[in-house]
């Protein structure tokens, strides 16, 4: 991989993203296409509508068998690039290391009038790699679910307790609503991101408010999302939530 990671770390501070070349082979790019259409695109058809208007569900780690993702998430590229950046961030990585590994798939059903396909919400890991597997060609703006990404407002909590009333300020129905004036946005610097098929997008999403604009038109989204380094990950808290999480992404795949 040629990429100038000192360049990359610096447009992450300066930007809050950064999007880079894909950097695996097309043999992989072919196990992926066959992954996506016999393991991925079948579980569509046990999932509900949401609010949004959207066929959605999610997959993670080994949930599913012969996932593909694990051969990037075990490739020297991808281990150098998330070192180079936690290093940046002065982050020590060892084996204990957490990469919380999830197929994400989307697919409008119903046009509603919704601007949103999910809400503003800080990640609970450090570092959010994801990379696009299936993007509909649609680009009409505002349908295709693209990123929008309010980028590094915070830096890490010192506490997992500290973590979450920074999440409850945030993440409700009246800062939400405030968030969307042009002001705020503005203010701080929020930017809609949509990336291309052969492009991976980093960000901090930890320290980045983020959600998704609506997707509409049949369009579809289907994305391998890396979500590296839990900085409260031997919380009590963080371990109830996360497996919520878990059993609502069962739940959604088992009713
Ligand atoms: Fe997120």
């Amino acid at each position: 991989m040629n990429y100038d990671l000192i360049d990359i770390c610096e447009k992450l501070e300066k930007d809050g993203y950064c999007l880079i070349d894909k950097f695996w082979d097309k043999n992989l790019d072919l196990e992926i296409e066959n992954f996506f259409n016999n393991n991925i695109r079948p579980l569509e058809k046990k999932t509900k509508i949401d609010e949004y208007g959207n066929r959605c569900f999610s997959i993670a780690d080994n949930e599913i068998q012969n996932n593909p993702f694990d051969k990037i998430k075990k490739s020297k590229e991808f281990i150098d690039l998330y070192k180079k950046i936690l290093a940046y961030n002065n982050i020590e990585t060892n084996n204990d290391l957490d990469i919380h590994n999830v197929i994400s798939y989307q697919k409008n059903e119903k046009n509603l009038n919704k601007t949103i396909s999910s809400k503003l919400h800080f990640d609970a890991f450090y570092l959010t790699i994801i990379i696009t597997i299936k993007k509909s060609n649609n680009d009409l703006s505002g349908s295709t679910g693209s990123l929008i990404l309010y980028p590094n407002l915070r830096k890490k909590s010192k506490s997992s307790i500290n973590n979450y009333l920074f999440k409850f300020i945030f993440q409700n129905l009246i800062a939400r609503w405030v968030l969307n004036f042009s002001f705020f946005k503005k203010k701080l610097r929020a930017t809609t991101i949509s990336v291309g098929n052969n492009k991976v997008i980093l960000f901090y999403g930890y320290r980045s408010l983020h959600g998704n604009e609506a997707l509409k038109n049949s369009n579809l989204k289907v994305n391998a999302i890396f979500h590296v380094f839990n900085p409260h990950k031997h919380s009590k808290l963080d371990s109830f939530i996360f497996n919520r999480n878990k059993k609502i992404r069962n739940n959604k795949l088992n009713n």
